[in-house]
């Protein structure tokens, strides 16, 4: 796997990864009816964000995405906010941690002084459990904040970690 800089012609192989995701409506509050170019929109962000791939080292293929950007502008802005979606595909391989390990090294060079996710849906245990093991701890869960398609009303996390 080669972690890299997303390019716009990733877009493509970004989508393939993403859809699906967004599509379940299961770990984002995207609209799940969302159309590619609103999901590019939001996700091929210019700086101060910043997109990486994982990337197949033999075939090229976009494995996973991970954007991290300022949380709040101006006064909030030492203060990182991540998101991440690796393809089904690629799942439960070691892509999410590299891609998060890359996040927090790159956020830290940038000058960020601490990440912070606004909506973990606490039923995402496999996001939950890799945060954790990150050093994120869980600061609060705002509750049934997020209508999860199958298991209703369900609370989300906001996690934090010092860089
Ligand atoms: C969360 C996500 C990014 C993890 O990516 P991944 O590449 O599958 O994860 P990894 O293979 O790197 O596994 C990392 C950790 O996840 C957890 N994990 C992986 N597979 C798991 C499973 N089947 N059940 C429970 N936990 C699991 C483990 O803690 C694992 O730790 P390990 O490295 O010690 O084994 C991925 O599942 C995903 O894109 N999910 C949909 C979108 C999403 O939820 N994004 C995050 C929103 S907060």
């Amino acid at each position: 796997m080669i972690l890299r800089d997303a390019t716009s012609t990733d877009w493509p192989g970004i989508w393939r990864v993403l859809e699906p995701a967004l599509r379940a409506g299961e770990t984002y509050t995207y609209p799940r009816d969302i159309a590619e170019d609103e999901a590019r929109t939001a996700w091929m962000l210019p700086a101060p964000a910043r997109v990486l791939v994982a990337v197949d080292n033999t075939s090229g293929g976009v494995l996973g995405i991970a954007k991290y950007l300022p949380n709040h502008p101006g006064a909030g802005a030492h203060v990182a906010n991540a998101s991440f979606v690796v393809g089904h595909d690629a799942a439960g391989r070691g892509v999410g941690r590299a891609l998060a390990e890359a996040v927090l090294a790159g956020a830290r060079a940038d000058g960020y002084r601490a990440m912070q996710f606004n909506a973990v849906v606490e039923t995402n245990e496999r996001a939950v459990r890799l945060w954790r093991s990150l050093g994120f701890e869980v600061l609060a869960t705002v509750p049934e904040a997020f209508d999860h398609p199958v298991l209703g009303l369900v609370g989300l996390h906001i996690m934090h970690r010092a860089l």
